[in-house]
């Protein structure tokens, strides 16, 4: 009886994994903020692609260390990126399986000063010119065999650009997954321990986001923000973090009646898998409560590191 009268349904289809490759290594890495979260090497694409599919997880998202980073964050835009050689190795091992692949498009991990674009003479970044690169890392991960490529650099105007630049090499049919409404948030701290992506190289420039990433105790500009990205072309819009706002995606999922993705970041998962360890809360209880929260509060789809344990738990293993 209570299954029949459930309001909010989770399933492994609504889970995205986000996937990191780092070209530095030889063997999988784990970070100590991020337990049970790998960092695979540039190979051995066949074991990560059975271990996510026999988890009943179909679609990732994938993020890249490259091997140098520079003031331009080149790697981000080379046909042989760690992103584009990570998404050519991911398709290439399918055999004939599905597996979807999103494309974190940005600079951060790609920069050596951890901005998300390339900067001006004063520190900032440069608007204009970052959105220009945006659109040739957009065509090179489209050429790589990405499905969805999904910018999170929060430049204006890069939805508009990406879109103009995937058109004009063929790509109208790659859609854009765009981080609309994304905060300038504390809870990426693991992820930048991943990636080594903080904001802070000793350069002069800016120690944080807050120039283009939004603050957290602004809602309405989270509406503006995700209404340009729509009128610009973004065809999956995003809320993230997905916890600590949940009324931003429920705000955005009632405006827009288009597809809306929220990304339970690397804090939220850190903060859970630190209390479990320390035998404080339930895990795999609280695991369920947090994303069926996220999704009675709007969310069609979510990007979540516990995705894989999520998906085996809903298939009764
Ligand atoms: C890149 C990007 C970040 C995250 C996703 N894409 C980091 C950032 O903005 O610093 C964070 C994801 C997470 O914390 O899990 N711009
Ligand atoms: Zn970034």
């Amino acid at each position: 009886m209570r299954s029949l009268v459930r309001e909010t349904h989770l399933d492994p289809s609504d889970l995205i994994l986000p996937v990191f490759f780092d070209a530095n290594i030889d063997e999988v890495k784990y970070t100590g903020s991020m337990p049970g979260v790998p960092t695979y090497p540039l190979s051995g694409y066949g074991s990560i692609v059975d271990d996510i599919l026999g988890s009943g997880v179909s679609s990732v998202i994938v993020f890249g260390v490259p091997k140098k980073k520079d003031a331009v964050g080149s790697d981000a835009y080379s046909d042989d990126g760690v992103v584009q050689q990570a998404t050519r190795g991911l398709k290439g091992a399918l055999d004939g399986r599905e597996l979807l692949v999103i494309t974190d498009l940005c600079m951060c991990e790609y920069t050596d000063h951890g901005h998300c674009g390339v900067l001006r003479e004063d520190g900032d970044v440069d608007n204009d010119a970052t959105i220009e690169l945006y659109g040739r890392i957009a065509v090179s991960q489209a050429r790589a065999g990405a499905d969805i490529v999904a910018p999170s650099g929060m430049m204006d105007g890069q939805i508009d650009a990406i879109r103009t630049a995937l058109d004009a090499e063929g790509f109208d049919d790659v859609p854009i997954m765009a981080y609309s409404a994304k905060y300038q948030s504390a809870y990426y701290g693991p992820f930048r321990d991943i990636a080594c992506s903080a904001p802070a190289c000793g350069c002069g420039a800016r120690k944080d986001r807050a120039t283009y990433q939004m603050d957290p105790a602004n809602r309405r500009e989270a509406l503006r923000e995700t209404a340009t990205d729509l009128d610009e072309g973004a065809d999956i819009v995003m809320v993230k973090p997905a916890g600590p706002y949940l009324d931003i995606i429920r705000e955005t999922a009632d405006a827009f009646p288009v597809p809306l993705c929220a990304y339970q970041v690397s804090g939220e998962y850190a903060m859970i898998k630190a209390a479990a360890a320390n035998g404080w809360i339930d895990e795999g209880r609280i695991m369920m409560e947090s994303l069926v929260g996220i999704k009675r509060a709007g969310a069609d789809m979510i990007i979540t590191y516990f995705a894989k344990d999520a998906a085996r738990m809903l298939r009764g293993e």
